[in-house]
């Protein structure tokens, strides 16, 4: 099920792609550290409006790949970003949700001052102007998070952290967002609450998503595509369906969605609440 390709074959055509970049496509990816090497031969190809679940056991090199794209850390192979015209683009706007963040949970810095600093670069102990502090009401809103303005970053709940963190990873509204998700601390709601938002983010900009994630359930719910990180590199991706009924998959998580999927779409609800959180 791999997929590499030379040309984009997404249905967007010219101006009606509204993001401006068409899709990343990542070829033959290799990536090492500390003389490790961690992943190879990874191939992936993300078009814009998809929201595509990276899924795979703990330590597969799922982070490694978002910092890779992110330009975080080196790679060998090829990363390129295509507009509609399969044309390179230049580097995009990425938007990025890390899996953890180390805080001091003593320091008095507040949401508003993270952003007043991140989208003005003046010391945070100056005042902050009304614009400023609209511009950060606006884009707290986005993410549901308008009444988080004013808390200290250190008396923030993990789902708080990490709608803040969205919020912040969408100004400007980026071309890619790369969210990783954190494994513990969230509840159940908040993850719910969050994947809603992710959601209608990519109808509202047509934006490219790649999200780790280990709720299974979730991806099943909210993904479109998903890619399973495996031994080094990616074993499948395909649709949600096609990927949760791959033996590989199925031996990894020990689940048995097969069933489920040759149900009727009214059914659909039986098969999220059958799937484990891994
Ligand atoms: N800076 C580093 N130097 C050496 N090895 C590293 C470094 N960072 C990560 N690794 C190793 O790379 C492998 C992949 O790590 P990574 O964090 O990408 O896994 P992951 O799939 O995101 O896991 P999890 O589900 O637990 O978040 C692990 O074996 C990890 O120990
Ligand atoms: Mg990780």
């Amino acid at each position: 099920m791999n997929m590499i390709q030379q040309k984009c074959s997404h249905s967007c055509q010219g101006t009606s792609c509204k993001c401006g970049l068409c899709c990343t496509q990542i070829t033959n990816f290799g990536i090492s550290r500390g003389g490790t090497e961690i992943l190879r031969n990874v191939d992936l190809h993300i078009h814009c409006g998809d929201l595509t679940a990276i899924i795979g056991p703990n330590g597969a090199g799922k982070s490694t790949l978002l910092k890779a794209i992110l330009g975080e850390i080196s790679h060998t192979g090829e990363l390129l970003f295509l507009d509609a015209q399969n044309e390179g683009t230049t580097r995009p706007i990425i938007g990025y949700v890390p899996q953890k963040l180390e805080l001091d949970s003593s320091s008095p810095t507040s949401v508003l001052d993270l952003f007043a600093a991140a989208y003005t670069n003046i010391p945070i102990w100056l005042t902050i102007s009304k614009k400023v502090r609209e511009r950060v009401r606006k884009g707290l809103a986005r993410v549901q998070g308008e009444h988080l303005i004013n808390k200290r970053l250190g008396a923030l709940s993990g789902g708080e952290l990490q709608r803040v963190l969205l919020a912040l990873a969408l100004d400007p509204i980026p071309h890619l967002l790369l969210l990783d998700e954190p494994v513990s601390g969230i509840d159940q709601r908040g993850l719910e609450l969050f994947y809603k938002t992710v959601s209608l983010l990519r109808e509202n900009y047509d934006l490219s998503i790649i999200l780790v994630s280990h709720d299974l359930n979730l991806v099943a719910e909210y993904a479109n595509r998903v890619a399973f990180v495996n031994n080094k590199t990616i074993e499948c991706v395909g649709t949600p369906q096609e990927v949760f009924n791959d033996e590989k998959v199925i031996q990894t998580f020990g689940l048995d969605w097969s069933k489920h999927y040759q149900k009727d779409e009214k059914d659909e609800k039986d098969r999220v609440d059958n799937a484990h959180l891994v």
